[in-house]
């Protein structure tokens, strides 16, 4: 027996949409195969982008983009992805397989695949081995419509009007792969290169600073410290990865269930990952004016065996399913800071929404949370209580049900996952009388997934039951996810 007690008058604000965020990166098959195929392909496309693949991103509403990456955004240099095909720039992507990048998808391509979605693009742009001025005039490029060289170069490259991207990265994991620098050192270039990043008639651009990895709370101390008055936003990056060290991270698909709970556990640290980091941002920024931003998170285990290593192609179970349902509902409830998550990656890269092989595409378990969570976007977050049994293995142990809530033109949605894997259990809504309630709910084995043969895995209606005083009752079945709707 569980109970969720919601208080529809309290809650943090309203949930960004762009918490439904989506990364996608030039690593292995994410953008060529997984979303460009070239105008040329038998596979349909419009202007070279998957039709299969956009349809289904529409329907869970992605609502923002990140690119081109990761690691990749500070080698690459936009220029060489603009203009005539034949005459653009190749080179090796060191990072991701050593594979020729023929710079075929580019700006123009990415800015399309964004209107073809209906979503937001996040542009990364790099300061690894960039330059303030070409950072600066990819802005230009994009935002401004001023009859300068720059922008006559864009309407030669046949678009006229800017396109007014509002998000901009300013470097990606500059501690690490994009160019192993010490936070003050980054601080000092984020003030400078966020002085160029200039608005176009009224393109201001949102100015996202590289946060930290994980639990590196001095990163964002000496970041909030000495730039944080120069950011609208500050990033965080999190994976849930199972092994206990970067070379054995574990497979996606043959798990233990203590690797189950174990992975769960570990998701769930995203909750105080976001309260250490908030504190801080908060002790600089009490009015909670800069944006978190958790632009890469998800999991991350070995690739499936046979693949490219370079390429982190992995599938997707119900383990992921749970991770999606768990962060979700912990970046709902942090809706005051964090405004913006981008699941790493959208296709065919680790955490994956959609896979795909040749013509073929599978909706992963990790899509169909995304499907059921759609409603949050945009709406009012609801506090809600929860008081549920404890559950796991060993010491990998944490509660049994997860939940946020919120409310849109008088209705409430609840979404709430129950991690045990073998436990059904009774829930119970309290706190809003419902006359009506509607119900839909992911569930399966942990080990479930739906692959290139069969698809078990989707949202089903599932009964529910307004009671004699307006509270709702449930069966939740064990390793399931719920979208309850409740007016
Ligand atoms: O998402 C894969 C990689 O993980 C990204 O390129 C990088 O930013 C992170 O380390």
């Amino acid at each position: 027996m569980a109970a969720i007690t919601l208080n529809p008058k309290t809650g943090k604000g309203t949930i960004h949409k762009e918490i439904y965020g989506h990364f996608s990166e030039h690593l292995g098959r994410c953008i060529y195969q997984g979303i460009f195929v070239g105008e040329d392909s038998p596979i349909p496309n419009v202007r070279g982008i998957r039709t299969d693949v956009v349809e289904a991103l529409k329907k869970i509403g992605v609502p923002v983009l990140r690119w081109p990456g990761g690691c990749f955004a500070d080698e690459y240099h936009w220029q060489d992805g603009i203009g005539p095909l034949a005459q653009r720039r190749r080179m090796v992507n060191t990072n991701w397989g050593g594979v020729v990048e023929d710079n075929s998808f580019g700006t123009h391509e990415f800015l399309d695949l964004c209107q073809q979605i209906g979503c937001e693009p996040y542009i990364n742009a790099n300061v690894g081995s960039g330059t303030v001025r070409e950072m600066a005039e990819w802005i230009e490029y994009v935002n401004s419509d001023g009859d300068s060289t720059v922008v006559r170069g864009r309407r030669a490259n046949g678009r006229e009007d800017a396109w007014g991207v509002k998000y901009w990265g300013i470097g990606n994991e500059s501690w690490g792969c994009g160019g192993n620098m010490r936070p003050e050192y980054y601080a000092d270039l984020f003030r400078q290169y966020q002085t160029f990043a200039r608005t176009y008639d009224s393109h201001r651009p949102f100015r996202i600073a590289c946060g930290a990895s994980d639990f590196n709370y001095r990163w964002t101390e000496v970041l909030m410290d000495r730039a944080g008055g120069f950011m609208d936003g500050l990033s965080l990056h999190y994976y849930t990865v199972c092994g206990d060290t970067w070379q054995e991270k574990g497979s996606a698909t043959d798990f233990s269930l203590s690797d189950y709970y174990k992975t769960l556990k570990k998701a769930s640290r995203m909750d105080e990952l976001i309260a250490g980091h908030d504190a801080i941002m908060t002790r600089y920024d009490p009015e909670k004016r800069v944006g978190l931003i958790v632009d890469e998170w998800g999991t991350w285990y070995d690739v499936e065996p046979g693949t490219n290593p370079g390429f982190l192609y992995q599938q997707n179970t119900m383990r992921d399913a749970m991770v999606a349902a768990v962060t979700l509902n912990i970046f709902n409830r942090h809706c005051d800071r964090v405004i913006m998550a981008n699941l790493a990656q959208m296709v065919n890269v680790l955490q994956a929404v959609v896979l795909t092989e040749g013509n073929r595409l599978v909706l992963t378990p990790t899509y169909h949370v995304f499907d059921l969570y759609q409603a949050h976007q945009g709406a009012r977050e609801v506090a809600c209580f929860v008081e549920s049994d404890e559950t796991g293995e060993g010491s990998w142990t944490l509660p049994q049900i997860t939940a946020s809530a919120s409310e849109k033109e008088g209705v409430v949605t609840v979404t709430a996952a129950n991690l045990d894997a073998a436990k059904e259990t009774e829930l119970r809504l309290t706190g809003f009388a419902a006359k009506q309630v509607r119900a839909r709910v992911l569930t399966g084995d942990i080990h479930a997934k739906n692959d290139f043969d069969a698809s078990p895995i989707a949202p089903r209606a599932w009964p529910a039951r307004v009671e004699p005083d307006g509270d709702v009752t449930l069966t939740l079945p064990a390793c399931a996810v719920a979208e309850i709707t409740l007016s």
